[in-house]
């Protein structure tokens, strides 16, 4: 690493450590954005354990984790947004300080963060974070052996073009997400089980919870049933399209946009283990043509038609993604590919100001800036320690 990239990213780890610090709440948790997102998010708040973890603050990352799972419901379901200072949106999501639906539960990559950085969790957390996965693994209706989300914000990937199947019957998004939304069916708890108006169980989503309970299994070896864990993985893996280089999702558009090429979909490399299937995904991420940019992987392929470098989740760099993906390639041993990513990742941290998202080629930030996980390369700069150990 040449002298000026390394005093880039010492300046950048401070930029960092600052606006994680600005965007820290006493009550115990970090908004995403002052502005824009001013409440708790489920994903991204596993995102900022992990980068408080970097931090050498394993006390915040500990807190965070128990505040995101400060609503959970009696049989183990979490919501995606904690409106901790009152809910402006009681009547959109039918119940009061909090989402009824959920995101990708990472419970189990932060827990498995944190304890390799050093840290024990208390027991009460592990447990309800055991208890949110095998919520999802039970109460969830299945489509083809997968889990099914109940509606697209349930992804993180709010506006992906694998949704377009549903987006495109309705006016305008805003109009389907509220439709989507209310079409959900939920159980004696009032908890989400099934939607017959999104009938979709993704790849991604499905990837990161199979993720979650193999990491979970760090902290807790015994707190989900491994069987479970690999019939997933396998049912997943059934879903591998070889021509299109791409894992499709289950449901109702798997014939159509569910067969999008979006970079999310290659997330279960995080638990598929098959060498030839690294190979392919890889060779994606290098490709300019395909995946690889300057400033980041884009986020989606750039042969779709839906490739837009700078619409929201049809195309830019997202932090969050480049990050899973790092791990993915530290996990396949693949220390070029880690290289490869950190590099890309940094340039758009540095280029982007930290902002949500950016375009893949300028690094032009976009959306929401600063946002704290946009800090994520300092956290997968150590996986780069890790490889290299
Ligand atoms: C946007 C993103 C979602 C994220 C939220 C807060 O809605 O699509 O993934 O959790 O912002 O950052």
């Amino acid at each position: 690493m040449d002298e000026q990239v390394a005093t880039s990213r010492v300046e950048l780890t401070d930029h960092i450590e600052r606006v994680l610090d600005a965007h820290w709440r006493p009550r115990g948790y970090t908004v995403p954005s002052a502005v824009r997102y001013p409440h708790q998010w489920l994903w991204d708040s596993m995102f900022h354990a992990v980068l408080w973890s970097a931090l050498d603050r394993p006390d915040r990352a500990i807190r965070e984790l128990a505040t995101a799972l400060e609503f959970q419901s009696g049989d183990g379901f979490v919501p995606h947004v904690i409106y901790h200072d009152g809910s402006p949106y009681a009547g959109f999501w039918g119940r009061n300080s909090a989402s009824s639906i959920t995101q990708p539960l990472l419970f189990g990559h932060a827990l498995a963060v944190v304890v390799r950085d050093g840290t024990t969790p208390p027991s009460p957390l592990v447990d309800a974070a055991a208890t949110a996965i095998r919520h999802l693994l039970r109460e969830r209706v299945r489509i083809d052996g997968l889990v099914a989300t109940v509606h697209p914000w349930e992804t993180g990937a709010d506006d992906s073009p694998r949704w377009d199947y549903w987006y495109r019957r309705h006016a305008t998004p805003y109009g389907a997400k509220g439709a989507i939304l209310a079409g959900v069916a939920r159980n004696e708890h009032d908890s989400p089980r099934a939607n017959p108006a999104f009938r979709c169980a993704p790849a991604s989503f499905n990837a990161l919870l199979a993720f979650s309970a193999r990491e979970l299994a760090v902290v807790a070896p015994d707190a989900v049933d491994r069987r479970e864990v690999d019939a997933l993985v396998a049912a997943l893996d059934a879903r591998w399209d070889a021509e299109l280089g791409t894992w499709v999702d289950a449901g109702d558009a798997a014939e159509t946009s569910g067969r999008i090429r979006t970079l999310d979909a290659l997330l279960p490399c995080l638990v598929v283990e098959d060498v030839g299937r690294w190979e392919a995904v890889r060779s994606q991420l290098l490709d300019p043509d395909q995946f690889d940019a300057p400033a980041g992987p884009a986020g989606v392929h750039q042969a779709e038609p839906e490739f837009a470098p700078t619409l929201y989740w049809r195309g830019p760099a997202w932090p969050q993604l480049t990050y899973l993906l790092t791990v993915a390639a530290q996990r396949h041993g693949d220390e070029a590919m880690v290289e490869h990513l950190q590099a890309r990742a940094w340039e758009g941290a540095r280029r982007s100001g930290l902002s949500e998202y950016h375009d893949p080629f300028s690094g032009r930030g976009l959306g929401a800036s600063p946002q704290s996980w946009a800090g994520l390369p300092l956290a997968a700069a150590r996986l780069v320690r890790c490889v290299e150990a």
